[in-house]
């Protein structure tokens, strides 16, 4: 039998917290879906799990440590002080302690968060990325000749689809000075522009660190929006259920892949998340275009793992039920080697 372990469940506080603080109201709530799953499934495979949240004190960990002396961190922080540009920042932290976490490393952290960087590395080994330009705040807006309209604009480094909205699709140069100036102002962030890549969304999710296994392909679909509108997971078609329902939009498993298409799409992902330096787990964004050719467009290290999330289902219909997803993500983290 495999050694049980003693788990702390490390999770974000939006507002200051304490040490001892019990969650166990939060947890019951929608909200806290993904923390409540991971906590449970700990439990149900025999760990003692206790969770900590973080604000900005990372004294918090410190003290807990001493007095929980727990073998591994599960790391579900994507944010510091409600920022969520710090989530590497936090795990860097862990990695100067020698401390055991699951999931990705501060490096796949950061090469992923910048959806510039990031493509700038893969285009160089020769995988598919959409043209691109990143606009600086304070740099003069203008788009380069060889971005050719639509364009898509978004935050460089922003998740969860957060000022993706129809509008970040734009057909002119005044459209596109007023969405990349919007972003600049409303988002308080860089900008990226990306030519928009017409074609399915898929989501590719990932295990491992060395050896990967690539899980059953997702495919979010449009089913009521006219095949000529443009079809980008907004914000609000990520998180508006009445949306969804209006548009038809609804995840579900690639339907009528071609196998030798799958395979090369599963290649091309174990190379993406190599490339960028991820570890544990991941969920990678991709649009397959008309002609079958497949295109970047964004990794997740440590993507969303309720239990009714893309990552989590696909771990399911590849025969890995969620409490053993959740273990196996555990027993790889203690087995990474960091620095
Ligand atoms: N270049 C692009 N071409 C087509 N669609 C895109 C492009 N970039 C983003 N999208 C659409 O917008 C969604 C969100 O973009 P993404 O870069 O993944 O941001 P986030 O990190 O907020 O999820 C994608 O899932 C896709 O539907
Ligand atoms: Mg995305």
């Amino acid at each position: 039998m495999k050694k049980k372990l003693k788990v702390l469940v490390l999770f974000d506080g939006t507002s200051p917290t304490t040490v001892d603080q019990d969650f166990t109201k939060e947890l019951k709530t929608k909200d806290w879906k993904t923390e409540a799953d991971v906590t449970a499934a700990l439990g149900s495979v025999g760990h003692t799990a206790e969770h900590l949240a973080i604000y900005d004190d990372v004294d918090l960990v410190r003290q807990k440590l001493e007095t929980f002396a727990p073998d591994i961190l599960f790391n579900l922080v994507e944010q510091f002080r409600n920022n969520p540009g710090f989530d590497q920042n936090i795990v860097s932290f862990f990695e100067m302690q020698g401390l055991a976490f699951t999931g990705c490393g501060s490096t796949g952290l950061t090469l992923c968060k910048h959806k510039g960087i990031s493509k700038k590395i893969l285009h160089y080994h020769g995988i598919h990325v959409p043209h691109f330009v990143v606009i600086p705040r304070g740099q003069r807006i203008t788009r380069p000749k060889q971005l050719k309209f639509p364009i898509l604009v978004k935050p460089v480094k922003e998740e969860a689809s957060y000022g993706i909205s129809q509008a970040s699709l734009v057909g002119t140069d005044e459209q596109f000075r007023e969405r990349v100036n919007f972003i600049h102002e409303k988002y308080n962030s860089d900008a990226i522009a990306e030519e928009y890549i017409d074609g399915r969304e898929l989501y590719v999710s990932l295990i491992g660190n060395i050896r990967l296994t690539v899980l059953p392909i997702r495919e979010l679909v449009f089913r009521e929006v006219p095949p000529n509108e443009p079809k980008i997971a907004t914000f609000k078609a990520k998180w508006d259920d009445e949306y969804r329902k209006r548009w038809g939009l609804e995840n579900q498993f690639a339907e009528d892949l071609d196998p030798q298409l799958v395979t090369d799409i599963e290649e091309t992902c174990k190379r993406i998340y190599r490339l960028l330096t991820i570890d544990g787990y991941a969920r990678i964004d991709l649009r397959l275009a008309p002609d079958n050719k497949v295109y970047f467009i964004e990794a997740n290290p440590n993507p969303i793992l309720a239990s009714d999330e893309d990552f989590a289902l696909s771990a399911g219909k590849a025969g890995l039920p969620y409490a053993e997803l959740i273990d196996r993500i555990v027993r790889q983290g203690m087995k990474t080697v960091r620095d």
